[in-house]
């Protein structure tokens, strides 16, 4: 025995082969136990030495999962900076309307001569021809402004005295713009109110807080300006000030909470797609993505939409810190993406070579700004950040998902040897690819053992029963070449729903990377995050609208493996006949010194198993968490707002060394023994 069981299909081929004879003698034997499964796993060894880092997930800016999701900025096109490039009839006014209240007149109109900052070129200029009850804007947010009962949010907003009176200085300048920022529901009620003063020609910012006195899913921002004369207005923001560790312009709390409760022990960032961009200076840049939010730089987010990158490279950086995961950012290979464009070589173009110095600083700055001294020039930026201790960033994805071709290979080699040179410290992971295997699959890793990559990055979004059919896909890859980092999948189901069947099968996937855990580092299930009504991509692992987190059946199998991961695989033996489709694996927890064993049943029937823990004292008994997974059935979804279906299910048991089970039909069962 090897000791690397998988499904019990492929290892009832095998015996098929090694004897027809030995099938007819036993005949009578197999169709006793045709349904009793044997489970062994060596307990008293010290097992084969795995990532203790296998399960992170993967954070891409695709679904509204950033602005309008873990961003909990709640007002949308706060610097006025959508354009036509995002959405065709989008424009820097797109989602605020002008308000005319009580007999009012005046005007709105979008500026870009005095910027707060050159990455935020656009602003407004609201003009109060007659007062009224007051000349403004107002925005709903992302589908209606929702707040909780007693909760408190920041509104703030930066402004200055344009003129008084008329336009062109014929007015009396010395007085200031008196204004009213406010909280309505959709009928004009106030909710919340500040009045301020606006006067100067620097721009300033203005804060109120806002505390809720009811619970509201449709409120509005509104800022009224109540004098003749005009102000210039950007950066209009309302935010929540519960975020996840309170930290400011922190993360949703629910939302990360969810990822939280994972247990990821990474976390990759930005994609996915949006890292490279489509057009060669559409990459993301992480410098655009820290400072003071007012110049950090908006624009188009090739998913079809507009991403203010609020939450930017600091903000990532801090939320893994805050879970304990590492962060795993990815940066272009100097190509944009190959579906970009009609341009030769598929779409890829890379950047001018004259341009690559340039940018191989860029991702220098990257490593000094996560890990260097507060004294050097980037460390500098974090630490005024409010972070001076460095990040200790280890790892850095270099490309996604590109066609290798000669101009990927050149820019790529040129990044890898400056970061060999000057960080040889931080892994490189290089990328094979889209698909699980191919062309650029074939040459990726031919290019990843050229380079001797520590390692690489595999993407492949597939049927359920693809996973099924390749639970030894890493049984046979070689120790000695590149780690995998499996850094997209998910099981695609029919009509791309997050069926149970579709969960299970990943779960069916995990166990082989666990057995595979000293190939298989790192794996993260893609995309992770999706709200209602504004996704691109089905299926993803976590759902939400303003005030709901709906966990999909394939959010527990990772939660599952996430918070009962091992850093040693112990050899399992599954013996469960032809017609089964059953996978299993046993890791040890060397921290806690847990036992944990994984059993996934994709069948229609229960299994009845024996379970060996061979070498442990058969008299002992021993305290276990079980924890199942399962559903009515392998089409079984939960619905949003409606009582999960599909959730864990944990009760405790004694277990002695040998027990038996049932994996029911359609299950994930973790064992979590304390030996
Ligand atoms: O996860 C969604 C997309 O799938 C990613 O952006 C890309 O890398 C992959 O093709």
């Amino acid at each position: 025995m090897d000791g690397h069981l998988y499904s019990s299909r492929s290892r009832a081929g095998t015996r098929i082969k090694a004897g027809l004879l030995l099938v007819a003698v036993c005949l009578a034997v197999s169709a006793a136990h045709a349904h009793v499964a044997q489970l062994t796993i060596q307990a008293d060894g010290p097992g084969k030495p795995i990532s203790p880092d296998l399960v992170g997930v993967f954070f891409e800016d695709l679904n509204y999962a950033a602005d309008g999701g873990l961003y909990p900025e709640l007002v949308q096109n706060r610097s006025f900076e959508y354009s036509p490039t995002e959405q065709p009839d989008w424009h820097p006014l797109k989602f605020w309307e002008l308000q005319k209240r009580g007999g009012a007149d005046g005007s709105v109109t979008v500026a870009n001569m005095r910027p707060i900052h050159r990455n935020n070129p656009h602003y407004v200029l609201l003009t109060v021809r007659t007062p009224g009850e007051g000349v403004g804007i107002s925005n709903s947010g992302f589908d209606g402004i929702v707040l909780q009962a007693g909760e408190k949010y920041d509104a703030s907003f930066w402004a200055y005295q344009a003129f008084m009176g008329q336009m062109w200085g014929r007015g009396d300048n010395s007085k200031p713009m008196p204004v009213t920022l406010r909280l309505e529901d959709k009928n004009g009620d106030v909710l919340a109110e500040a009045s301020m003063e606006i006067g100067g020609r620097a721009w300033t910012k203005f804060s109120a807080t806002f505390v809720a006195p009811r619970t509201v899913n449709d409120a509005r921002l509104v800022l009224l300006a109540h004098d003749r004369g005009g102000i210039c207005l950007d950066m209009i923001s309302l935010f929540p000030q519960k975020t996840f560790r309170n930290r400011p312009n922190g993360l949703r709390a629910d939302l990360a909470q969810a990822i939280a409760d994972l247990q990821p022990k990474f976390v990759r960032f930005p994609g996915g797609c949006l890292v490279h961009g489509q057009g060669i200076h559409q990459y993301y840049n992480w410098k655009e993505s820290i400072g003071p939010v007012e110049q950090r730089r908006s624009g188009r987010n090739l998913w079809g939409y507009s991403q203010t990158r609020g939450l930017g490279y600091f903000e990532l950086f801090q939320f893994c810190e805050d879970i304990g995961a590492q962060s795993l950012p990815v940066v272009t290979a100097g190509v944009c993406c190959q579906h970009a464009g009609s341009s030769p070589n598929r779409g890829q173009e890379g950047l001018p070579l004259d341009e690559m110095p340039a940018y191989i600083q860029d991702v220098l700055d990257l490593i000094e700004w996560a890990n260097g001294p507060a004294t050097s020039e980037w460390g500098a930026t974090r630490a005024a950040a409010g972070h001076p201790e460095p990040f200790g960033l280890k790892y850095l994805g270099v490309g996604n998902e590109d066609a290798i071709t000669p101009i990927f290979k050149e820019r790529f080699q040129m990044i890898y040897e400056a970061l060999q040179e000057r960080h040889p410290e931080i892994v490189v992971i290089g990328t094979v690819g889209p698909f699980a295997g191919g062309e650029d699959y074939d040459n990726g890793w031919a290019f990843a053992r050229e380079l001797k990559l520590e390692m690489v990055d595999e993407h492949y979004y597939v049927s359920p029963q693809w996973f099924w059919d390749n639970l030894e896909r890493y049984d046979a890859y070689d120790r000695k070449s590149s780690k995998v980092y499996v850094g997209e999948y998910a099981a695609h189901d029919r009509g791309r729903r997050n069926t149970l069947r579709s969960a299970l099968a990943e779960a069916a996937g995990l166990t082989s990377f666990e057995r595979n855990g000293d190939v298989v580092w790192f794996a993260s299930y893609a995309p992770l995050l999706a709200r209602r009504g504004h996704t691109q991509w089905h299926p993803d692992m976590i759902y939400f609208d303003s005030p709901n987190v709906y966990l999909t059946p394939n959010y527990y199998v990772q939660q599952l493996f996430g918070q009962n991961s091992g850093d040693r695989y112990l050899e399992t033996i599954l013996d469960a006949g032809a017609e089964a489709k059953l996978a299993a694996s046993s890791v040890v927890n060397s921290r806690t010194g847990d036992l944990i064993v994984k059993i996934v049943n994709g069948a229609d029937e229960p299994m009845e198993m024996n379970v060996r823990l061979a070498g442990l004292p058969s008299d002992v008994s021993m305290k276990a968490t079980k924890t199942v997974l399962t559903g009515p059935d392998a089409d079984a979804v939960n619905e949003d707002g409606k009582t999960p279906v599909v959730k864990p299910d944990e009760s405790t048991e004694s277990l002695k060394a040998a027990f038996t089970c049932t994996a029911p039909a359609h299950s994930l069962t973790v064992y979590r023994i304390d030996r």
